[in-house]
């Protein structure tokens, strides 16, 4: 219970440090919530600044996830390896190891961390990059069908939000492929319903097709 609780707590507070608020908030001094859609994230940190600075957006978030997820695979893993009977229990469904439940239950917090920031005013970003980040920190067959469907969809229509769409759906059925485990599936379905909660306005704009085409160089007007 310690490891969970341990875990939870540290990845909800890395999540927090959201890439695209601090950098637009005190590099720029121009929070990135109030142009563009919105978002605190990295298309509309793109969209709205760009530049360089973009990569230290990238970073931060690819970090923080990746920190999360190790910080849970070693926390619960290692806790499980203590409590053999529960470990036993836990390992006798399906595919798993004992660090693949702290792997997701670390990515579920730190995306709640940087979905809901409490020190930014609960106004965080989508979730995409971290949760990419994530999925690669899980395991390389869930990343290849979640950003393998993500690059060619938002390569083909350049509808970034319709490639972040497919992410958020196909998570929990990757991982259920993978793993046949139905607890961290739960959890995957968790992240895969989060994420496209937080589209539910693109999915909108996409349906009514007036979602913003991503381009590489050209910036909207502030
Ligand atoms: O990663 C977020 C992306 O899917 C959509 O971002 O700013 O177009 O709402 P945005």
């Amino acid at each position: 219970v310690l490891a969970f609780l341990g875990t939870a707590v540290i990845a909800y507070f890395l999540g927090c440090f959201n890439g695209a608020v601090i950098v637009s908030k005190y590099i720029l001094r121009d929070d990135v919530r109030t142009h563009g859609s919105g978002n605190a994230g990295l298309t509309n940190f793109h969209r709205t600044f760009g530049g360089p600075l973009t990569f230290v957006v990238i970073l931060c978030d690819v970090l923080k996830a990746v920190i999360a997820v190790l910080i849970g695979a070693a926390l619960i893993g290692g806790a499980l390896q203590l409590d053999t009977a529960f470990a036993a229990s836990l390992l006798k469904i399906g595919n798993i190891q004992a660090e693949d439940y702290g792997k997701y239950w670390g990515g579920i917090w730190c995306l709640l961390g940087h979905m809901f920031p409490c020190m930014f005013g609960f106004k965080g970003g989508k979730g995409i990059l971290s949760g990419g980040a994530v999925a690669i920190m899980i395991d390389w067959r869930v990343a290849l069908v979640v950003w393998g469907g993500f690059l060619i969809l938002a390569v083909l229509t350049r509808y970034v939000s319709l490639g972040s769409c497919w992410a958020g759906a196909s998570f929990p059925f990757a991982t259920w492929f993978v793993y046949q485990n139905w607890i961290i599936t739960l959890m995957a379905l968790f992240i895969g319903g989060m994420i496209l909660w937080k589209h539910r306005s693109n999915i909108g704009r996409l349906i009514r097709g007036e979602e913003s085409k991503f381009t590489l160089h050209k910036k909207e007007p502030k």
